[in-house]
């Protein structure tokens, strides 16, 4: 990475009022968390057709939820690393902000971010289909798998979202409201992911518009690479302290 890069990274951030935050598996990287694409990454080692996907949760919801459970117990202890509480500290200290994030962990929240539009969903939640009544859930392991519904005693599932299903509604409204509020954003940046689904990208292109400034945080090359202003290529842990 070019100390110029970062300077400019650093210049346009600060003069930006409004941002978009694009997070996924790689700011969780460094507290520990797998991501899912890289070569020992969650979908080297599982097929995720059999994890999470609703047919393989219609067909075994015992083998999905024993997955999920040892993810959940995997994340149960991890901490915020540098970069979850920079994008923190760059949501409070901009007049208008988004943080869309891909993961299902809340280690934004518990670095202090005071918004997190959690595009798949949570994996600290289990949601009722029958009822469809969402509800948290921190107990890691699960004392029974696969858990049942509190009042209608079904199965309930994690509430995430998985290969073939939608994303989040209210999510996307919330982005389409901060994109309507601006029409572009002064800044997007861009942190640890591939960018591989076509929304991200379309939203962090549409966000960046004719004016403004993308900056990528990630030590490869990804999806988005090609569309980014800026590039700072290293881990997001030790880049992000370095602009805000
Ligand atoms: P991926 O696993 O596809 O990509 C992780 C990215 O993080 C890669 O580009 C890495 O280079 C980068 N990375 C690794 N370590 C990093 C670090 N220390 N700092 C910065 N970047 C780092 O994860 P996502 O793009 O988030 O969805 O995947 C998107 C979605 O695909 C996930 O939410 C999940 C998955 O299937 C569902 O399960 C619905």
């Amino acid at each position: 990475m070019r100390d110029g890069q970062l300077q400019t990274a650093r210049e346009r951030l600060a003069a930006a009022n409004t941002l978009l935050i694009v997070t996924g598996a790689g700011v969780s990287a460094e507290s520990g968390v797998p991501t899912f694409r890289d070569p020992k990454g969650l979908w080297s080692r599982f097929d995720p057709m059999k994890v999470a996907t609703p047919e393989a949760f219609a067909a075994n919801p015992k083998a999905v939820w024993e997955w999920y459970d040892a993810r959940r117990t995997q994340m149960r202890d991890v901490k915020p690393n540098p970069a979850h509480f920079a994008v923190a500290e760059l949501q409070r200290a901009k007049a208008d902000t988004y943080l869309l994030t891909q993961n299902v962990d809340d280690l934004h929240e518990q670095a202090g971010s005071p918004q997190a539009g959690h595009i798949h969903g949570s994996i600290w939640e289990t949601r009722c289909p029958a009822e469809g009544v969402v509800r948290p859930d921190r107990r890691a392991p699960l004392p029974e798998i696969p858990p049942k519904c509190e009042t209608c005693g079904g199965l309930v599932r994690p509430n995430v979202v998985w290969f073939g299903e939608l994303i989040r509604e209210d999510v996307i409204d919330e982005v389409e409201t901060f994109l309507g509020r601006h029409g572009e954003a002064d800044v997007v940046m861009v942190i640890g992911t591939e960018a591989s689904f076509h929304y991200i990208l379309s939203w962090a292109n549409q966000a960046r518009g004719a004016s403004g400034t993308l900056i990528e945080i990630n030590p490869s090359v990804t999806g988005i690479t090609p569309a980014a202003d800026i590039h700072l290529q290293g881990p997001a842990g030790e880049i992000l302290p370095q602009l805000v």
